[in-house]
């Protein structure tokens, strides 16, 4: 915990327990909103939580779509996140009249969407998937039919990789996975040739990954980052993703050594959100998120498909 934000982590947990809320915080979360949170985690843990909390507020510290997620699981709760221009490039980078085109040209396909998308987009959905269980949705549904996935290619082409099948892919990507290319890795195998790999499925070079097939290459989510450093014998680790989950991975992870694969990963949506914001979102009770009713109930079925699976 930073000194200069001591007094606003007081102010936070006395102004939770008033209000009986829960703060939910993402692996890209600055450190001092991770250690201020109640949970922190992956898109699909955090959906998970809000889906299950029995608190009356649920305090999103990320990003829209993962407040409008937590909304849709849990209608009858208040959904607050302390800073509305915390967006997504990737959820940008498909309308929902752009899905509905899409659709038109294969009317009997599949709709598998990332969670990383606006709540309209899910509305035309049949699931909705996360990096930890995007290959466990793609695998459920039956083999001989069409699909189309979106929005994020990079992920796409390794789901093609992953489970052999053929998806209609949409082309859009996030701007800070995007940005970590195949030189970078290359770099740190020069330099670090002990050092084990995790990579972000949303990265530009994971299909390059892929193709380089030797054990110290793992492709995970922020999630599955955590779980495999701690389990695995190995002390040194490079981490291609959002560089927020450092915090994370050393915190929990003691005595093993990650480094970023790119310190220019940082997404400065997540970083919007700070101790100072997060205690005025809950003293002001702003700025609530909600969700139309009825795109809710439509895009509802897709998200529970996704929360369950996998
Ligand atoms: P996770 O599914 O690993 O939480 O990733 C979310 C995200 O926004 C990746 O950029
Ligand atoms: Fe969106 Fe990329 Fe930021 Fe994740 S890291 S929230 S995908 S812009």
């Amino acid at each position: 915990m930073g000194t200069t934000t001591t007094s606003a982590y007081v102010d936070i947990r006395a102004l939770a327990a008033e209000r009986n809320a829960v703060i939910l915080a993402h692996n890209y979360q600055v450190p001092d909103v991770q250690d201020v949170a109640d949970y922190v985690g992956d898109s699909l843990g955090l959906a998970r939580e809000a889906a299950a909390t029995d608190a009356d507020t649920i305090v999103f510290c990320g990003v829209h779509f993962m407040a409008e997620t937590a909304k849709i699981l849990s209608p009858e709760k208040t959904v607050l996140i302390p800073d509305l221009d915390a967006g997504c490039s990737l959820a940008d980078s498909i309308t929902a009249d752009q899905l509905r085109d899409w659709k038109a040209e294969h009317p009997d396909a599949i709709v598998v969407s990332y969670v990383n998308t606006t709540a309209e987009v899910k509305a035309e959905s049949d699931y909705c998937c996360t990096s930890g269980n995007a290959q466990a949705i793609i695998e459920a549904i039956p083999a001989d039919r069409e699909i189309l996935f979106l929005p994020d290619m990079f992920l796409g082409m390794w789901l093609e990789r992953v489970t052999g099948r053929e998806l209609n892919v949409w082309l859009g990507e996030c701007h800070v996975h995007a940005g970590i290319k195949p030189e970078h890795i290359e770099r740190w195998q020069s330099e670090a040739p002990d050092a084990e790999l995790l990579v972000h499925p949303e990265c530009g070079c994971a299909s390059q990954c892929m193709a380089f097939g030797n054990d110290k290459t793992h492709i995970l989510s922020t999630e599955g980052m955590v779980t495999f450093a701690a389990r695995s014998p190995k002390k040194r680790f490079i981490v291609a993703t959002e560089t927020g989950i450092l915090h994370r991975l050393s915190k929990e992870v003691p005595g093993k050594t990650f480094e970023a694969a790119s310190e220019d990963a940082v997404c400065r949506y997540m970083k919007m959100i700070t101790p100072e914001k997060l205690r005025d979102s809950l003293r002001e009770e702003r700025y609530e998120v909600d969700v139309d009713p009825g795109v809710a109930a439509r895009a509802r079925g897709a998200l529970e498909r996704m929360v369950s699976i996998g």
